[in-house]
């Protein structure tokens, strides 16, 4: 299994560790522009393997897109990540042109590959690989849903005084301040609604604090966050990697399902060996449609300025 991870920065550095750690890639290629940069990053990781017990070979270029050849999946977080205050959307004029040329670079050497995009403004570049690609729509993956879910988890667990593994929930929707959705009525604390626990007023607190999660890392990192986008990334390579049949929100092509058309936005898929294997629909009530509705309108309305 052979993964390549484009941009050797914090989110993409953090990424290709956590891929090796959990040691079950053959080999992963970092690449990145600035010259010497990947190669320095995998040497370092690589000089973690006896300590941490991989066997997994990280390899770094600068640029040199033959090197990625034949990847099973390939990682896109180049572009520029956004600083305190501003909005994902806003990042979209230098990095639509990074996205755009690191994926038609990437599919001239491996045609078959899968592609989980993570750089900012997360579905309007998924989008974005789908118009430049051309690939099925199971090989175009966004993670941003995973991410938000993970931090949803972490403010529940916090809410609660509970332990993560005791806390299961989800957040579709955009990858924005305004699109996230989190689905505090499915949320639970081992099976048992949140809400038995948590008054409607903490649960808002909660649903509000989940989707400024990345805006309020980048107010005290000064740039955004890394960890818990790494380790949303390899997950999901992971579950593609080992045919999992696990399940994320993350953002796809829809295509009719949940009423919407023609955008990438986060809904529940399965994660296999193929990519996207469904996509899974729930029954949502009004609120959550309405709230999907007008976070589809964000999407939309940020796509839009692609052309622009
Ligand atoms: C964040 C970036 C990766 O939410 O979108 O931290």
């Amino acid at each position: 299994m052979k993964i390549t991870v484009v941009g050797a920065g914090a989110v993409g550095a953090s990424c290709a560790e956590y891929i090796a750690i959990k040691d079950f890639a053959s080999e992963v290629v970092l690449l990145d522009i600035k010259e010497g940069y990947a190669e320095g990053k995998a040497m370092d990781l690589m000089q973690t393997a006896s300590l941490n017990g991989f066997d997994t070979k990280i390899i770094g270029s600068t640029n040199d897109y033959s090197k990625t050849a034949n990847s099973d999946i390939v990682v896109i977080t180049s572009g520029i990540p956004r600083k305190p205050g501003m909005t994902r959307e806003e990042l979209i004029g230098i990095n639509a042109g990074i996205v755009k040329s690191v994926s038609s670079s990437l599919i001239k050497y491996s045609p078959n590959t899968i592609i989980i995009v993570v750089s900012n403004p997360m579905d309007t570049m998924t989008y974005l690989v789908h118009k430049t690609t051309g690939l099925p729509k199971h090989r175009i993956i966004g993670m941003g849903g995973a991410l938000d879910s993970a931090r949803f988890k972490y403010r529940l667990a916090e809410a609660l005084g509970a332990p993560i593994s005791d806390v299961d929930g989800m957040v579709i929707g955009g990858h924005s301040d305004k699109g996230m959705v989190p689905l505090t009525r499915l949320a639970t604390r081992n099976s048992v609604p949140v809400s038995a626990f948590l008054s409607e007023d903490r649960i808002t607190q909660v649903k509000e604090d989940t989707k400024v999660g990345g805006a309020t890392l980048t107010k005290l990192l000064g740039t955004s966050a890394w960890y818990a986008p790494g380790a949303a990334v390899s997950g999901l390579v992971q579950a593609i990697a080992c045919d999992q049949k696990k399940m994320f929100a993350c953002s796809t092509l829809l295509e009719g399902e949940y009423g919407l058309n023609d955008l990438c936005i986060g809904v529940p898929v399965i994660l296999g060996r193929n990519g996207i294997e469904s996509i899974v629909e729930l029954d949502l009530n009004q609120a959550e449609k309405d709230h999907m509705v007008q976070s589809a309108e964000g999407v939309k309305k940020t796509n839009g300025l692609l052309s622009s």
